[in-house]
């Protein structure tokens, strides 16, 4: 039975009513872990914090920027006063774009790549300290099926690559801090059941329907559990690893 209980987890982009990060935060919680709600905005942020609280977990909510290292500075600092240690961090926030590559600039690659690569650095960068210090940690960022077999319906191609990026990024840090107790892993969902799939026209839908075997999106919950699971001490031999969760539309 999964155990967080003395867990202190961090989960970027947690702050969307409707999104995978919130899941995750509601889902480590539930499991015992004190949890950082971070995101851009404040509104966001406050009402994940009181959804957890309500539900008897601890939570701190912080406005976060990833792209800002002063911002991601704050955040490990408050979060270590706050609650003393970092065991897990989850890399859930990012952004897309649904644009051809012909009609792509470069402010758009870079626009994309700012969050969800370098953003992603410099976070995992900021918790390596922490977590070297206790022996202890947990990095699990999301990927997208984009990343491995390409996107189509709502990435572009800086989205795909910026998450093929993230792949190759979790790799190489596994290797360098593997022997620091610290695990670093990514998943990687196809289509998930947010808000993007419902504003998503009937006719796409079924297309895309269609094209995955087991004939529905996934749910947040679906993705959250599989996090959890990377996070908790059951997966302490699981390191560099990436966990598909697409209902079969893409098998490595
Ligand atoms: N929804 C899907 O079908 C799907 C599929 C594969 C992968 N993913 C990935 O899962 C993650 C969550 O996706 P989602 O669908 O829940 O999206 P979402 O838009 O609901 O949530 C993303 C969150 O990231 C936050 N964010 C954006 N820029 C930020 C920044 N600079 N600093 C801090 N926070 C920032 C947003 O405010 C938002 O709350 C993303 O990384 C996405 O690429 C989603």
């Amino acid at each position: 039975m999964m155990d967080l209980n003395n867990r202190v987890a961090i989960v970027t982009g947690s702050g969307s009513q409707r999104g995978i990060g919130r899941e995750i935060a509601g889902t480590l919680s539930s499991l015992g872990a004190s949890v950082v709600i971070a995101d851009m905005f404040q509104e966001g942020v406050d009402s994940v914090v009181k959804e957890i609280q309500d539900a008897g977990g601890k939570a701190l909510g912080l406005v976060l920027d990833v792209t800002s290292e002063a911002s991601v500075d704050q955040l490990v600092s408050k979060t270590l006063a706050e609650f003393g240690r970092i065991d897990i961090l989850v890399n859930n926030a990012g952004i897309s774009q649904k644009v051809t590559v012909e009609d792509m600039t470069l402010d758009d690659m870079k626009r994309i790549f700012n969050v969800n690569m370098f953003g992603l650095f410099l976070i995992s960068k900021a918790v390596l300290k922490p977590m070297k210090e206790q022996g202890y940690g947990r990095i699990i960022s999301l990927s997208s099926v984009s990343g491995k077999r390409g996107g189509g319906v709502f990435g572009g191609a800086h989205y795909s690559a910026s998450k093929a990026a993230v792949l190759g990024f979790s790799k190489n840090l596994a290797r360098e801090v593997a022997k620091d107790g610290i695990t670093v892993n990514c998943v990687a969902p196809g289509l998930v059941n947010t808000d993007i799939w419902k504003s998503m026209p009937e006719e796409i839908a079924k297309t895309v329907i269609d094209s995955i075997p087991m004939g529905r999106p996934g749910e947040t919950k679906e993705i959250a559990s599989t996090i959890a699971f990377l996070a908790s001490e059951e997966a302490s031999y699981i390191t560099g690893e990436d966990i598909d969760i697409n209902g079969g539309s893409h098998m490595d």
